[in-house]
């Protein structure tokens, strides 16, 4: 009783000092107190393997988000998300054309949703709360029908604080399988998860309960994780063709990938469409959201390194492949052809609709409450933003202070109230303005839901490889247009997928009708 009252005592005296100190506390702005996620591992349970799930049509499969303890390659674990408590959530393969029912828990303690990236599902099972459905709270069922129409792969997170709730690990990969002919040899398939985590001591960095913050670039983060792991490795046949299905998971930041030590690099698809041929590449850039599908040709002995290359700064290893000398060497048949040649004649219909396609331009700001302490402003940005140090413009930046906003240039109206509308069937040239102009110009990937799209030109330059793609990255001071199939009726987002961005306002919407 008396030991109860003394550590009450205790509690309230801890209480009125960090309040004071929130109040009162040293430093230029005073920021008001914010509540910071719990960090704590007491009885959390730790997380397991990565599964991948085969789902045929017609089938249910059971998925919850759950707090789990992980070691993202820290040396000890964490508090981290995880879907059935695996980071990343498991990989579901199903086939084209199929539904499968997504019976989802939320075994979180706030509210979350499931977004199916890049999957043309109906507009009730898209996971934007508000619009497709109330956000799922904790506890609750929600069971989304998942329908593929496309083969290609795409990814599941939440559409509810991605910032805090992406980062802490809730993301997963879903491969649409078309159909396989029996002569076709496929290659083995490899799923990557690309991240960054921003670490902070031995734990990531606080993120705020009440706000999302860094919104000005987004959180880069100081360690790479690849699969919920530090690095990763794998091991394949002298010559034998590797096929990486790579998803970039990051809050913010674009990967440029190069494969040293490959005998040959084919770029066979971008986001969820083929390429209408594989195309040798020797890099590979994928921004926040985006997927490629690459083709590697093992050499005959050492191994092929997976790295992050972008110009102008370090460069760093994110795995391996290393050549199993044991294993007998194989003869590279080349790329199954089907995907191509399904995906050529899908291209070619859509861009006969090209140059009759009504155009409408979309212009990305940013606006500040206040200027940034100590930020130069613009100048000449860099068209890509590789890499952002963790630093104090961009760390206490709140959407309070903040706003990335999408307009319609014709009318200057923010997209989230100004909601323009398409016939179902009819394609629409969207070019989307990145002005050089704005007080911190960076390059956004800007994501459509619901439909496809391919990629026209930036800045007026064609920009091939074609595919239809549902992200497209545009650079700081460019123009891109791209080439909508405005199929799948709904009302549906558009956005930045830079989580802090969204977060701050950089979205919109538009309607299928
Ligand atoms: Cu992957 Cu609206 O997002
Ligand atoms: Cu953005």
């Amino acid at each position: 009783m008396r030991t109860h009252r003394i550590a009450s005592l205790l509690v309230l005296a801890l209480l009125l000092a960090t309040t004071v100190a929130g109040c009162l506390g040293p430093g230029p702005r005073k920021a008001p107190p914010h509540t910071l996620v719990s960090r704590s591992i007491d009885g959390i349970p730790s997380s397991t393997a990565t599964e991948v799930v085969r789902l045929a049509t017609g089938s249910s499969y059971r998925l919850a988000a759950r707090p789990v303890t992980h070691d993202p390659g820290l040396g000890h674990p964490i508090r981290m998300f995880g879907y059935n408590g695996q980071i990343p959530g498991p990989v579901l393969r199903m086939p084209q054309g199929a539904t499968v029912s997504i019976e989802f828990r939320n075994e979180l303690t706030i509210p979350t949703t499931v977004h199916w990236h890049g999957v043309r599902v109906a507009a009730a099972f898209d996971g934007v709360p508000g619009q497709s459905q109330p956000a799922v709270e904790p506890g609750a069922f929600f069971t989304y029908q998942v329908t593929a129409p496309d083969e290609g792969v795409f990814l599941y997170h939440p559409h509810v604080r991605e910032d805090l709730q992406q980062e802490l690990g809730l993301a997963g990969v879903l491969v649409v399988e078309g159909p396989r002919a029996a002569n076709e040899t496929w290659p083995a398939e490899r799923v990557l998860v690309l991240d960054d985590l921003l670490v902070e001591g031995d734990d990531i960095a606080p993120f705020w309960e009440d706000t999302p913050n860094r919104v000005l670039m987004g959180r880069y983060g100081n360690r790479f994780v690849v699969n919920g792991d530090a690095t990763w490795e794998g091991n394949a046949a002298p010559g034998e063709r590797v096929r990486l299905e790579i998803v970039n998971a990051a809050n913010a930041r674009p990967f440029r990938l190069t494969f040293p030590g490959a005998s040959r690099i084919e770029l066979i698809a971008l986001d969820g469409g083929y390429l209408a041929d594989p195309v040798e590449t020797a890099s590979v850039t994928l921004a926040p959201s985006e997927r490629a599908i690459v083709d590697i040709a093992m050499p005959l002995s050492g191994g092929v390194e997976i790295r992050n290359s972008p110009p102008g700064i370090a460069s760093a290893q994110l795995g391996r492949l290393l050549v199993d000398g044991s294993a007998p060497m194989r003869i590279d048949p080349g790329a199954p052809a089907g995907p191509h040649r399904r995906a050529a004649d899908s291209l070619a219909a859509a861009m006969s609709n090209a140059l009759g396609a009504p155009a409408t331009t979309w212009l990305l700001d940013l606006q500040l409450k206040e200027p940034l302490p100590g930020h130069a402003g613009h100048g000449s940005p860099p068209p890509i933003e590789w890499d952002v140090p963790d630093d104090e413009v961009n760390g206490p930046t709140t959407p309070d202070s903040v706003r990335w906003l999408i307009l319609d240039k014709a009318t200057a109206a923010d997209l989230r109230e100004a909601v323009p509308s398409y016939a179902a069937g009819s394609y629409v040239r969207v070019v989307v303005e990145n002005p050089a102009s704005l007080e911190h110009p960076m390059q956004h990937p800007i994501h459509l839901h619901g439909q496809r799209f391919i990629v026209l030109t930036i800045d007026g330059q064609p920009t091939p490889p074609q595919s239809w793609k549902d992200t497209v990255l545009v650079p700081a001071g460019t123009t891109a247009t791209i080439l909508v199939e405005m199929s799948n009726p709904g009302t549906w987002m558009v956005h930045c997928h830079i989580s802090e961005h969204l977060e701050a306002g950089m979205e919109g919407y538009f309607t299928v009708t």
